[in-house]
């Protein structure tokens, strides 16, 4: 999606939680090697994550392929478990058991809006289903149908009800699969990517409705996204995530102008920005790291322009930069807690690492 204008955030009002993630961490084993010599290995897919998600408020979780942020969403769903980490609903520990009352509260949208409708059914079906599951029909059925095909902008209703997931666009596709979350009358949102598989000129229709779920029906949305420029336009807050791990968050506004750290720097420089004539330049290369193995220390630092010694060594401690804006970054820490008596970055001379490599235009598909 091309840069644009921000939108207004939403009303600022003093709010709560509704949905929340505590350290939430997740590690998957994967099969290595071949024959005789595989090995099972654990992949570290998200490690000590902490999100929340506010009524009214849309949360982006922004990064790179790999970076965790599927994985975050499906924890926050119940669809997988954290190994360990707690989520709360309305500040209330939610409790291990699947229940259907947080499915009612909690519902997910996919990226493939085509592998999430059964292409056998018809819409009717599709939104007929989860209205009767969860006794949500209180008015003739086709009335229901039709109320949440006009929520998502889906008018004339009847122009819609009796298709097929194949008869229907991608963006109107995805706006019944919306729907069908809607259903349930949930109060959050997470939406994985809701909009990288449609065509570019549907891609706005959706991030307003969106919006519009925000501010006209006070829902918490998640809306996770390899895309920066897209996180600006529709999120209050964006919460930036990087090999299994979030490294700076902060409302949107202050993280896209002021970013602290370097990987949110390097995400913004290759974002499209319709100010900008020429395509960003972005020297050398640079891919994110194995979660079999990753890098010790900060796990940027073998991409990072400006990493010192302690970078190498010591994870950095998510440090309060003022403003709500967080940033996990050795910058970020004065001189006596970094326990080094001068900041010497080795982005002055390459050759000290050879590892270091400098960011690529290429490292931020997702
Ligand atoms: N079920 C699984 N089994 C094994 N590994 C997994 C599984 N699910 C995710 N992973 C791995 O966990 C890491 C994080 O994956 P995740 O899908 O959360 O990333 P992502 O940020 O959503 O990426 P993308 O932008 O490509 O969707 C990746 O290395 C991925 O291969
Ligand atoms: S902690 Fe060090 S390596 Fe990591 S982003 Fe900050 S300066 Fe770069
Ligand atoms: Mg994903």
């Amino acid at each position: 999606m091309s840069a644009v204008t921000a939108m207004p955030p939403a009303e600022t009002v003093a709010t709560r939680p509704v949905l929340e993630g505590r350290d939430l961490s997740k590690r998957f084993w994967v099969r290595r090697g071949r024959g005789p010599m595989t090995r099972k290995a654990s992949l570290r897919a998200v490690e000590g994550v902490s999100i929340s998600l506010e009524a009214g408020r849309v949360t982006a979780v922004v990064g790179e392929s790999g970076s965790g942020k599927t994985t975050v969403a499906r924890m926050l769903a119940r669809i997988i478990a954290p190994d360990s980490g707690q989520l709360l609903l309305d500040g209330e520990p939610v409790s291990r058991r699947r229940s259907k009352r947080y499915a009612s509260q909690v519902q997910m949208v996919f990226q493939d809006p085509f592998a999430s409708l059964n292409p056998v059914h018809r819409v009717r079906y599709h939104l007929m289903r989860p209205l009767r599951i969860h006794h949500m029909v209180d008015q003739d059925i086709d009335t229901a149908v039709a109320e949440l095909l006009q929520r998502v902008a889906l008018t004339p209703a009847g122009q819609f009800i009796d298709k097929f997931p194949h008869e229907l666009s991608g963006g109107q596709r995805q706006r019944v699969a919306i729907a069908r979350a809607l259903a349930v009358r949930p109060r959050v949102l997470l939406a994985d990517e809701p909009v990288s598989m449609l065509d570019v000129s549907v891609r706005l229709g959706l991030l307003n409705l969106l919006a519009d779920l925000r501010d006209r029906e006070h829902m918490a949305i998640l809306y996770v996204t390899h895309d920066i420029a897209s996180a600006r336009y529709l999120a209050d807050r964006i919460v930036v995530m990087y090999a299994g791990q979030v490294i700076e968050s902060a409302p949107s506004v202050s993280l896209t102008d002021h970013p602290a750290h370097p990987y949110t720097q390097l995400l913004l420089s290759a974002a499209p920005d319709p100010d900008r004539v020429a395509r960003p330049k972005l020297a050398g290369s640079g891919a994110p790291p194995s979660l079999l193995a990753p890098p010790s220390g900060c796990r940027f630092h073998p991409r990072c322009p400006h990493a010192m010694e302690i970078c190498t060594r010591v994870a950095p401690p998510s440090v309060d930069i003022g403003s709500d804006h967080t940033a996990a970054c050795w910058l970020q820490v004065d001189d006596a807690r970094r326990g080094v008596p001068e900041i010497e970055t080795q982005a002055s001379d390459p050759q000290a690492d050879g590892n270091l490599t400098k960011f690529s235009a290429g490292g931020t598909g997702g």
